[in-house]
C-alpha cells in the first residue's frame, strides 16, 4: 500500500524516482567535513558582556551556534524526545488521521516540505503545530500519545523563555538596548517542526531538507545526539554540525537578518538522511507577530545610506514565503532596497547548485 507519509513502517530498498535529485543537486556527501569551531556559548556564564560578545561574533561569522547551560529542564528535553519518538511509532493510519498538505493548516502531519510546490521529494515526515499562545492552540493537538499535550506544552514554554532571552542578548550585541528586539517584533507567534527521517535507502541522492533559511525570526533546534544531519554553508563550503549533549543549535532567521540591516545573517543549511538510522529534530520557531513591522533601527543603517531591505510586515514575508520552492534565491532577495547601492546579491543559491 502506497501511503502519503514514508514514516509508514514499509521498507524501501531503492529510493523512489520522485525523490532523486538531479545530478548537480546532490548533497555530495563525502566531500562534507564537520565544521570544528562551532560557537558553543554558555549562557550561565556569570559575565553578560562576554556572553554578548561572543554572540555578536557567532551571529555575524557563522549565523548560528549552540547554546548550553540554557535553562530548559533536562527532563523538558528528554521527555519532548520521548514523545516525539513515540509519536512517529504510532501505526500509519493512527498518524494519517493528521495529515494534510495544506500549509495554512495550524495542526498537521505532513510530508517533504511543500509537496503542491516542489518538484522532487524530501526524505522527510513532520508534525507541524503552533504553540502560541497555548490555550489556543494545545486542543488541537494530537491526544495520542496520552502524554503528548502537557510534554509538548511545557517544552513550549522553557523553549519560549529561552529564545527571548537569546533576543535581549543578540539586541545587545547589535548595541541596541536590550527589549529592543523582542519588542519590535511584537507578541511572536511560535511554531514547532518535530521532524522525523527514516532511514533512507539511497542518502546520496535524496535530502531530509534541502539548503534554505528559516523565514521566522530565531530558530532553537534540538537536535538527535545520536544521528548527525544537520549541515550550514559556510564560505561555500557544506559543513556537518555534530550534535554535543544538553544543547540546543540557535539559527538566526531572515526575519533578524533584515532587522540588523544584514549584520547578523540568517544562514543557509539542510538536514541530509542516512541509510542506517531513523533522525529526529525539533525545531521551534519563534515567528514575528504578523503586524510586526520589520524595519532595522536607524543606529544600523549607515549615514546618507538606506536600509538593505525595504520595510515589510511579517505576514507579508510569510506569505511569500510559502508561495515559493524551498531550495530558491535567499527569499530577502526579494524584498531588497534597490535605493541601496551596497545591496549586493546573496549568491548562494548558485553555490546550492553546483558545489
Ligand atoms: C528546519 C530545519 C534541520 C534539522 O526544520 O527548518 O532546518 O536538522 N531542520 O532537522
Ligand atoms: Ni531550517
Amino acid at each position: 500500500m502506497d501511503t502519503k507519509v514514508i514514516s509508514s513502517g514499509k521498507h524501501y530498498s531503492a529510493l523512489p524516482a520522485s525523490y532523486v535529485r538531479p545530478e548537480s543537486e546532490r548533497p555530495k556527501l563525502s566531500e562534507v567535513s564537520t565544521c570544528e569551531n562551532v560557537p558553543v556559548i554558555d549562557l550561565s556564564c556569570t559575565d553578560r558582556a562576554r556572553i554578548v560578545k561572543a554572540l555578536a561574533y557567532a551571529c555575524s561569522v557563522f549565523g548560528f551556534f549552540q547554546v548550553v547551560n540554557h535553562g530548559v529542564s533536562k527532563e523538558a528535553v528528554a521527555d519532548m524526545l520521548r514523545v516525539a519518538t513515540e509519536f512517529f511509532s504510532l501505526p500509519v493510519e493512527e498518524k494519517l488521521k493528521l495529515y494534510s498538505d495544506d500549509p495554512s493548516k495550524t495542526m498537521r502531519l505532513s510530508t517533504s516540505f511543500n509537496v503542491n510546490k516542489e518538484k522532487v521529494h524530501n526524505w522527510r515526515d513532520y508534525l507541524r503545530l503552533h504553540c502560541y499562545p497555548l490555550e489556543k492552540y494545545v486542543p488541537e493537538w494530537p491526544s495520542n500519545p496520552s502524554s503528548f499535550k502537557d510534554v509538548v506544552s511545557n517544552y513550549s514554554k522553557e523553549v519560549r523563555a529561552l529564545g527571548y532571552r537569546i533576543e535581549e542578548l543578540i539586541s545587545e550585541s547589535l548595541g541596541l538596548e536590550s527589549p529592543r528586539m523582542p519588542r519590535v517584533l511584537g507578541d511572536q507567534g511560535q511554531h514547532m517542526a518535530v521532524n522525523f527521517y527514516p532511514p533512507c535507502p539511497e542518502p546520496e541522492l535524496t535530502y531530509g531538507l534541502p539548503g534554505h533559511t528559516d523565514p521566522n525570526a530565531l530558530t532553537i533546534l534540538l537536535q538527535d545526539l545520536q544521528v548527525a544531519g544537520l549541515q550550514v554553508l559556510k564560505d561555500g563550503k557544506w559543513l556537518a554540525i555534530q550534535p554535543i549533549p544538553d544543547a540546543f543549535v540557535i539559527n538566526i532567521g531572515d526575519q533578524l537578518q533584515a532587522l540588523s540591516n544584514g549584520k547578523y545573517r540568517s544562514v543557509w543549511h539542510r538536514a541530509v538522511v542516512n541509510a542506517d538510522k531513523p533522525r529526529m529534530s525539533i525545531a521551534s520557531f519563534l515567528c514575528p507577530s504578523d503586524d510586526a513591522l520589520i524595519s532595522p533601527p536607524e543606529s544600523l543603517v549607515e549615514e546618507g545610506s538606506v536600509a538593505v531591505y525595504r520595510d515589510f510586515t511579517y505576514a507579508e514575508y510569510y506569505k511569500k514565503f510559502w508561495s515559493r520552492n524551498l531550495d530558491q534565491e535567499h527569499c530577502l532577495e526579494l524584498f531588497k532596497n534597490s535605493r541601496n547601492p551596497a545591496a549586493g546579491s546573496d549568491t548562494s543559491s548558485s553555490i546550492l547548485k553546483t558545489s
